[in-house]
């Protein structure tokens, strides 16, 4: 199974500004649709209040801290392990093979060390905002860009879609 972080990040690290996305691009939530049709994903509960309601076509795993959080549409998980079942669970159920991490910067941080795959959109902007990325060691991921998208009446910034896999070194 392949555990996989999706993410869009400005050049200074920015994802996030208010609770939401700093920039309209239409380009990379076709790109995010793409990437994670069919597929489990698991988010923060302030990604998910963000988007406020599950993203249709995929198995929707909230994690929280509430024991008392639920919503319609979604599986709930306290902890990263619970989370992982239930994305592995849901994936096999589906017959994928890939289970997607979409967020926030907390949710990344959690996973991030378990993480095989990077789907990395560069925003090629300096962006103002109170969420970043979690610093990687770029030396541990290769891969290429995918796609471009070019600044335009739905995309407020240009941007380089990547795919990037973790190499795995024997220590
Ligand atoms: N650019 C991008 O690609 C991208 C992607 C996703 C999100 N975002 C942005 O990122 C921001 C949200 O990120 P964020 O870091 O503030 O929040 P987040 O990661 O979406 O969610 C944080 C929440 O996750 C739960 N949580 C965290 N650690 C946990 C643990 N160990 N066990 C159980 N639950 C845990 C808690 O929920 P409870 O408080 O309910 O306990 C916590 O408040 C927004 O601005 C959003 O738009 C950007």
């Amino acid at each position: 199974m392949t555990l996989s972080m999706v993410v869009a990040v400005s050049v200074n690290g920015v994802i996030g500004r208010d609770g939401d996305l700093p920039w309209r691009l239409s380009g990379d939530l076709k790109w995010f649709k793409r990437v994670t049709m069919g597929k489990p994903i698991i988010m923060g509960r302030k990604t998910y209040d963000s988007i406020g309601r599950p993203l249709p076509g995929r198995t929707n795993i909230v994690v929280t801290r509430a024991a008392d959080f639920a919503a319609e549409g979604v599986i709930t998980a306290h902890s990263v392990m619970d989370a992982m079942r239930i994305g592995e669970a849901a994936a096999a159920a589906g017959k994928v093979d890939e289970v997607c991490i979409i967020g926030g910067a907390e949710i990344y941080r959690l996973f991030s060390a378990h993480a095989d795959r990077l789907y990395l959109t560069i925003v090629h902007a300096h962006i103002e905002g109170d969420v970043s990325f979690p610093t990687l060691d770029w030396r541990e991921w290769r891969g290429q860009s995918q796609m471009s998208i070019s600044p335009d009446a739905k995309n407020d910034y240009a941007a380089t879609m990547l795919m990037l896999d973790r190499i795995h070194t024997d220590k």
